[in-house]
């Protein structure tokens, strides 16, 4: 039996794009929903044939009604796993806890630094010389659930929001399809707060790192 993914974006959608061109055995993607009319990743889910639904939070009066309104769309289309995608909804408990093991969202830095937003400049801004990207199992409290993958990019002094986040995208795009892959397969568990996987020895597979000299400065 297929897995059924169901993905949120609201805008560019390359993470979605990068999930459905991986063309995961055992899963297809149900549906992808946006919660902004004029998210872009609509029109390359509807060109793949890939049923849409916009749930636009502007219409609903507060974050609860619009969280049910959510998954009652979701849960329309069965789904076993919901990837959040460049997703820019705060999820209230209700809703996490209805998709308790079935939720991941992709995060641009290395969890636990830098949650929420505009990632890259703040890594910039502390000097790190290494920054990256996560996937993780979605949890309550915002960026904080248990870790699936990382990416890891070195900082050069040269870079800048622009050139730093691109080289980010990259690797997202790697690992949101292999952590999607993981979970599909069902060699994914989680062990008192940390993410196992089958036959993946973390230090090995469980992340990436591109030769310094390709990373650097592009
Ligand atoms: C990505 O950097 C993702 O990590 C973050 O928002 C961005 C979305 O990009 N959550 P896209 O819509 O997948 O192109």
């Amino acid at each position: 039996m297929q897995k059924n993914l169901v993905i949120l974006i609201s805008g560019r959608g390359s993470n979605m794009e990068a999930i459905v061109r991986a063309a995961i055995p055992g899963a297809r993607v149900a549906a992808v929903i946006a919660n902004r009319p004029d998210s872009a990743g609509l029109a390359f889910a509807e060109s793949h044939g890939i049923p849409t639904a916009v749930v636009d939070h502007k219409l609903f009066a507060d974050r609860s009604s619009f969280d049910k309104a959510l998954a009652e769309t979701i849960d329309g289309f069965s789904p076993d796993l919901v990837v959040l995608a460049g997703f820019m909804r705060v999820l209230t408990g209700e809703f996490v806890d209805h998709y308790a093991g079935r939720l991941i969202n992709i995060h641009p830095s290395l969890l636990p630094s830098f949650p929420g937003l505009h990632t890259h400049q703040r890594a910039l801004e502390a000097g790190v010389r290494v920054h990256g990207a996560t996937v993780h199992y979605v949890t309550a409290d915002l960026d904080c659930g248990p870790i699936i993958i990382q990416a890891v990019v070195p900082v050069s002094d040269t870079d800048d929001e622009k050139s730093l986040s691109a080289r980010v995208l990259r690797l997202e795009h790697q690992i949101y399809p292999q952590a999607v892959r993981w979970i599909v397969e069902g060699r994914t568990r989680i062990d008192a707060g940390r993410v196992k996987v089958e036959g993946v020895r973390t230090a090995e597979e469980g992340w990436t790192l591109p030769p310094l000299d390709e990373g650097a400065g592009s």
